[in-house]
């Protein structure tokens, strides 16, 4: 089967699908002749849809992305500046839950909008792990806290540069600085060797965490517990991913018990120019 089909009655020969392939995969032989596949192009395609979707007239199809598979873009969805900046600048790391746990549709709902999130050639190696209730993410805390317990001992350095005592007190006394109360986590992983990984799960979570508060959900970054799942076998283990896999990133995620009201400030961006 071809790599790419053109409908030659819709196809305007306009070119735009060749300049915009990523992967030089598409060629015009002759200004009028129809769009084909490169020399080698078949190996080098890596199926990232551009060329179906900047087509103004819905004239080619991957053999694995056909047109009608890409819903169009609905313009009348689209942000404008002053909504995109109150929409970036108003996402929050939440730490105060309501207790509500947050319902397996909703959370699959946020990652079925996280896995858009560009990789790199597009290679869409991030996995997800839903830790789907409190007592769940309490039972996986423990062992992070083991962890911190294990550092102190061991009088290994990242204790005092993450100030484990404290929050191990804390744990000890009922307070939860680890997973701040959340009723659930998600968690990338994917494969270990895999170099790029973690660039690619910070996209992803990212997303995650933007398209949260649309839902109805707040999220925040779960940094200990990423550090934990990377270098604690008990907290790696009870996570069980697939053979070859290491957690890359960890969200933790409910319903916000407070709503923001106002935009707090940030430094500067320091910028220099090249000349
Ligand atoms: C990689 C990373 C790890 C983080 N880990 C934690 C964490 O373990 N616990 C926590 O409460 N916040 C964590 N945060 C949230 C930051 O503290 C937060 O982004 C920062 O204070 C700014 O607040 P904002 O996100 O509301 O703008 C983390 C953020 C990032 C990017």
């Amino acid at each position: 089967m071809s790599l790419f089909t053109i409908d030659e009655k819709l196809c305007e020969r306009d070119g735009i699908c060749v300049a915009e392939c990523p992967a030089f995969v598409i060629e015009m032989k002759t200004k009028e002749s129809f769009p084909t596949v490169t020399d080698g192009g078949e190996t080098r395609c890596i199926n990232c849809g551009h060329c179906v979707a900047v087509c103004p007239h819905r004239a080619i199809s991957l053999a694995r992305m056909s047109v009608d598979q890409c819903p169009p873009v609905d313009d009348g969805l689209a942000l404008g500046e002053d909504q995109m900046e109150q929409f970036l600048r108003s996402r929050r790391s939440i730490r105060t839950y309501k207790t509500q746990d947050v319902d397996a549709e909703t959370l699959t709902r946020l990652i079925d909008i996280a896995r858009y999130a560009p990789t790199g050639s597009n290679s869409q190696q991030v996995q997800w792990l839903i830790v789907p209730t409190r007592d769940k993410v309490v039972q996986l805390t423990a062992l992070a806290v083991d962890w911190m317990r294990n550092a102190i001992e061991e009088k290994n350095p990242i204790a005092e540069a993450y100030q484990m005592g404290g929050i191990v007190r804390a744990w000890d006394n009922g307070v939860d600085i680890i997973s701040r109360g959340a009723p659930a986590l998600i968690i990338t992983h994917g494969p270990e060797a895999y170099p790029i990984m973690t660039i690619d799960s910070a996209i992803a979570l990212s997303y995650l965490d933007l398209a949260a508060p649309p839902l109805g959900l707040g999220s925040c970054w779960a940094g200990f517990f990423m550090a934990a799942a990377g270098s604690w076998p008990p907290l790696a283990e009870a996570l069980n991913f697939p053979e070859g896999h290491k957690s890359f990133g960890a969200m933790m995620v409910g319903y916000p018990k407070y709503r923001y009201h106002r935009l707090p400030m940030r430094n500067e961006a320091k910028v220099s120019v090249l000349k």
